[in-house]
């Protein structure tokens, strides 16, 4: 594929990386392709980072057509640039976008358009401790029109933006809660889908948890509210008496994150006993309660691995070992990151050398 690159004539000054929030400062340059019937995916190039101009018709406004990834780009010691198992998530958005009536963009075509936008932007990959370079490639439905129907024409677009700790707390634990009533995806649905519509269903929990001083909603099943599926942006796992529990992706419910299948091959690899099943939440309250629930965490690109220190369920607070990190949480995280900033030798072939 060949790509156009256009550099800007007014790079922006860059923000200071100590503390940089999440997903608030953009880089320089953004990827555009885009499709129509007649000539598939074409005109792929790069451009200076700048809003984009839509119909106000444009059906992804509308009907939510659209489908995103979340990734990061990271910088070695020895300055070098890697990315993280790239095509987890170009095969994840493909996937999402079979859900979503999008044309499928050839692997090889996603993963150059990745490399070259973070080469033309590297200087905004940070090298402090704990940043990286958040990469959001999505597709969105052109066409200017009313009525539900599969879009002609779309847009691929890649933008960036260096990121620090997804939350506040940094690796310290967070609080989240159980939501009872409200549920996030349904069998049958979108939830194994990176899509707009999911997030957006979710804002009204979420914002009533985030109101009570909690980070995120643990989501219950769609269908009998008693089976735990996953947090707000992270997949969930726990400890209980040694083994690892965590929700299957069986049921289409689930996002299946790349963090999660990493964190579960590591855990594998190290020896522990990792059973993927319907976890219902009266059994994670018995376990917290007989103390059998020795550690709770997230797992997600955003925050890696996120310790749970605590979940509240009908009004009663579960404080899990001692609202400290775990210790395999901890070993989880350092191990996952110190292939992710090529601390260590990565012997899984999880890293994509950029440049
Ligand atoms: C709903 C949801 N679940 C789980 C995850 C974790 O997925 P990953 O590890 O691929 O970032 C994310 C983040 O992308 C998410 O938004």
């Amino acid at each position: 594929m060949e790509i156009k690159i256009t550099r800007t004539t007014h790079p922006k000054a860059k923000p200071s990386m100590d503390g940089i929030p999440f997903g608030t400062y953009f880089s320089d340059h953004m990827f555009l392709m885009n499709y129509d019937p007649e000539h598939g995916w074409h005109d792929a190039r790069i451009v200076p980072y700048g809003p984009l101009e839509l119909e106000p018709s444009c059906m992804t406004l509308h009907y939510a057509q659209e489908v995103f990834e979340g990734m990061k780009a990271y910088r070695r010691a020895d300055g070098h640039i890697q990315m993280f198992r790239p095509l987890e998530n170009i095969r994840r958005m493909n996937n999402s976008s079979v859900k979503l009536c999008i044309p499928h963009i050839p692997e090889e075509d996603f993963l150059q358009a990745l490399k070259a936008l973070v080469e033309v932007d590297q200087d905004w990959v940070p090298s402090e401790p704990d940043t990286s370079l958040y990469i959001r490639p999505f597709a969105i439905a052109l066409d200017a029109h009313l009525g539900v129907h599969v879009a002609h024409t779309y847009l691929f677009c890649i933008i960036t933006c260096p990121v620090g700790c997804y939350y506040p707390e940094g690796l310290n634990p967070v609080k989240i809660a159980v939501e009872p009533r409200e549920v996030r995806a349904v069998r049958g649905g979108t939830g194994f889908a990176k899509c707009g519509g999911n997030y957006a269903a979710s804002l009204h929990a979420s914002d009533k948890a985030l109101k009570k001083g909690f980070s995120q909603v643990l989501w219950l099943d769609g269908v009998e509210q008693k089976y735990i599926e996953e947090v707000g942006s992270m997949n969930v796992m726990f400890k209980i008496a040694g083994k690892i529990v965590t929700p299957s992706l069986e049921k289409g419910s689930v996002l299946p994150g790349v963090t999660r299948r990493s964190a579960l091959e590591i855990l594998r690899n190290w020896g522990y006993e990792i059973e993927e099943r319907d976890l219902s939440i009266d059994e994670l309250i018995a376990a917290a309660k007989d103390g059998t629930l020795e550690e709770a965490w997230g797992t997600g690109t955003a925050a890696v691995i996120s310790p749970i220190g605590e979940i509240s369920f009908e009004g009663e607070d579960y404080i899990i070992g001692g609202f400290q990190i775990g210790e395999l949480t901890q070993k989880l995280y350092d191990a996952i990151t110190e292939i992710q900033w090529g601390k260590v030798e990565d012997p899984y072939g999880w890293i994509t050398p950029v440049c």
